[in-house]
């Protein structure tokens, strides 16, 4: 992040601070419906458009060390192998054998010399071309190389595997925008995967996800935790193109940070090029559609959401840190490696099952969110951007109300902001 960004965000926390109401620009913001979270018809909407459109963090190059290494993938309840190829990338296909559809791997993790059906034996390379057909002789015109491996988009971003079942569409790349500019500090290629668990959720994947938007909540569930470490009177969101967002949001003090004290090691090693804004504020990002991750110089520690129905979710969380040397890498979110969620996510995530509850009665209408939950509403205008409007029943839409204006690098703030609350 270059100087003036940061002399920018330094700027826009005392306006935050400052303020007294929404800035002026911003617009009201009409309320969610209800329905996005209960109605089967949006929920099918969403596994139509949103999860077979977007790059979906799946994967990590640590989880596939070698060439033939592979790893099952199936939280988007599509059946996806990660292979590691013979030049370092990653391919990913269907794990579904072009015969009559048997699995090629039925293990989570493993490596092979030949991807090879277990049902009739047929053999792909690691780039998914069937190479050889038991009694290929009774079969009278099979065309082998029509039958490769069904394969999906799969990019790189350092050592994190993205899958995008869209073959159209942006690059990754083009997808992160800004975001990945911002990131380039964090080392994604070098740090190592220390974590990676799944915890199942009994509401709505997005209702868990969005405890981890907005600074709103922190007072009432996290007083005697996060509420205690940043100050979330200066926090500054900014809103991304693609439904992308970042909130920035200072400690309260200098010492060794929010993640690193909850990880319970305050010894953790630091990624050294992480600037200024990474060592004295939480610096998060959720990234369209499922991915929220504060980045700091201690780790870069996704948390995904995914749907397995509309009422409940898979909760996956992540720690990737710089190299912490031999043993046991540091895990941020859980506890006993796994064995539950550790406090701050037991906080965050303890009223899903409430909220759904509520969803699924009479009792709940619609949300209505502040200027501080805007990253939410952004959210949910990219989605029906990418559902396409047209298609979404009008009782379910969102008002498209806030505009290209509050869209990075655009900023009406800055336009209000006087030398008076200027913070140099
Ligand atoms: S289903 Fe794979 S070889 Fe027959
Ligand atoms: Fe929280």
């Amino acid at each position: 992040m270059d100087r003036s960004e940061i002399h920018n965000l330094r700027r826009l926390m005392a306006y935050e601070k400052a303020r007294s109401a929404p800035p002026k620009a911003f617009p009201d913001l009409p309320q969610i419906p209800a329905g996005r979270y209960t109605d089967s018809r949006f929920f099918e909407l969403e596994q139509a458009h949103i999860w077979k459109k977007t790059w979906l963090l799946a994967g990590h190059l640590d989880e596939l060390p070698e060439a033939g290494s592979f790893r099952l993938w199936e939280l988007t309840g599509q059946p996806i192998l990660l292979v590691r190829t013979r030049e370092g990338g990653v391919n990913a296909f269907y794990n579904t054998c072009r015969h009559r559809g048997a699995p090629l791997v039925t293990e989570e993790s493993g490596r092979r010399p030949l991807l090879t059906c277990k049902y009739h034996g047929w053999s792909y390379s690691h780039e998914g071309d069937l190479i050889a057909v038991p009694g290929e002789e009774d079969y009278s015109d099979l065309d082998k190389s029509c039958l490769s491996l069904i394969k999906v988009r799969c990019e790189l971003f350092g050592k994190f595997v993205f899958v995008n079942f869209d073959e159209r569409g942006p690059s990754l790349l083009e997808w992160l925008g800004p975001v990945a500019d911002d990131w380039r500090e964090f080392q994604f290629d070098k740090c190592r995967l220390s974590a990676r668990h799944v915890f199942d959720l009994n509401c709505n994947w997005k209702v868990a996800m969005e405890a981890n938007m907005e600074v709103y909540h922190i007072r009432n569930i996290h007083p005697t935790s996060v509420g205690l470490m940043i100050d979330d009177r200066q926090n500054v969101n900014t809103l991304f193109a693609n439904g992308h967002a970042r909130m920035i949001c200072p400690s309260r003090d200098t010492g060794p940070g929010p993640l690193a004290t909850r990880s319970g090691r305050p010894h953790m090693a630091e990624i050294e090029t992480v600037g200024e804004i990474g060592r004295t504020c939480t610096q998060s990002y959720n990234l369209f559609p499922n991915w929220v991750s504060p980045l700091s110089q201690y780790s870069l520690p996704p948390l995904l959401f995914w749907p397995n129905g509309i009422d409940k979710c898979r909760f996956e969380t992540w720690t990737v840190a710089p190299d912490w040397g031999d043993g046991k890498g540091p895990d941020l979110w859980t506890v006993n490696d796994g064995e539950r969620l550790c406090d701050v996510l037991l906080e965050d995530t303890e009223f899903g099952v409430w909220i759904q509850k509520s969803m699924n009665s009479g009792g709940f209408r619609g949300v209505p969110l502040s200027y501080q939950e805007a990253r939410i509403y952004h959210w949910n205008q990219e989605a029906d951007r990418m559902i396409g409007v047209e298609n979404i029943p009008a009782e379910l839409r969102v008002e498209q109300v806030i505009g290209e204006n509050w869209v990075y690098p655009n900023d009406p703030r800055l336009d209000e902001l006087t030398p008076a609350i200027a913070a140099e």
